[in-house]
């Protein structure tokens, strides 16, 4: 399996509204293959992969959280597969933390988000879900959402003065953790 090359940003795909799968489509070889490839593109490097990250305008996303370099100590979420995803509640709480994103490699800001989200999303099957996420699991589901709709995380941030390198960041931030 290869690594598919990635969008960066100023590309204009990912400031555009994916288009949503038909059911059909979710069940077809074609997609199940796309999946696992994004699955495998993200794997060691990040924690999610939104299909237009990938040159894909369609409502697709991959989730899979583990403790990886910039991020030691994170609890492990299971592989999800999010298609034609929704939000229809945000928590009032939100909570400030740091993103980057593989669309912006090399780079890291400070972005509040909502603590806990209500989401709907149909899985790789095409089974549809309506659950509650609460977390860092929460941020990772409105990065990736917001990477369907045409937003990126440097669009949330409050701070533009946080935004540094990866190597600042693990000087700064993470030796002191
Ligand atoms: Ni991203």
């Amino acid at each position: 399996m290869r690594v598919l090359p990635r969008t960066k940003f100023g590309n204009p795909i990912l400031r555009k509204k994916a288009k949503s799968v038909p059911v059909k489509t979710i069940r077809m070889p074609s997609f199940q293959r796309l999946i696992n490839q994004m699955f495998f593109t993200m794997k060691w490097i990040g924690v999610g992969l939104a299909a237009p990250q990938i040159g894909k305008s369609i409502q697709s996303a991959v989730i899979e959280v583990k403790p990886i370099r910039l991020r030691p100590n994170v609890v492990p979420f299971p592989k999800t597969v999010i298609v034609n995803p929704k939000i229809t509640q945000y928590s009032k709480k939100q909570i400030l933390d740091w993103e980057g994103c593989l669309s912006l490699p090399g780079v890291r800001g400070m972005v509040p988000r909502a603590e806990s989200i209500k989401v709907k999303y149909l899985d790789e099957k095409g089974k549809p879900h309506s659950e509650t996420i609460k977390g860092f699991p929460a941020r990772v589901f409105q990065h990736e959402i917001d990477h369907l709709n045409g937003l990126v995380y440097v669009d949330r941030m409050k701070d533009m003065k946080t935004l540094m390198t990866e190597s600042e960041y693990k000087e700064r931030v993470l030796k002191k953790k």
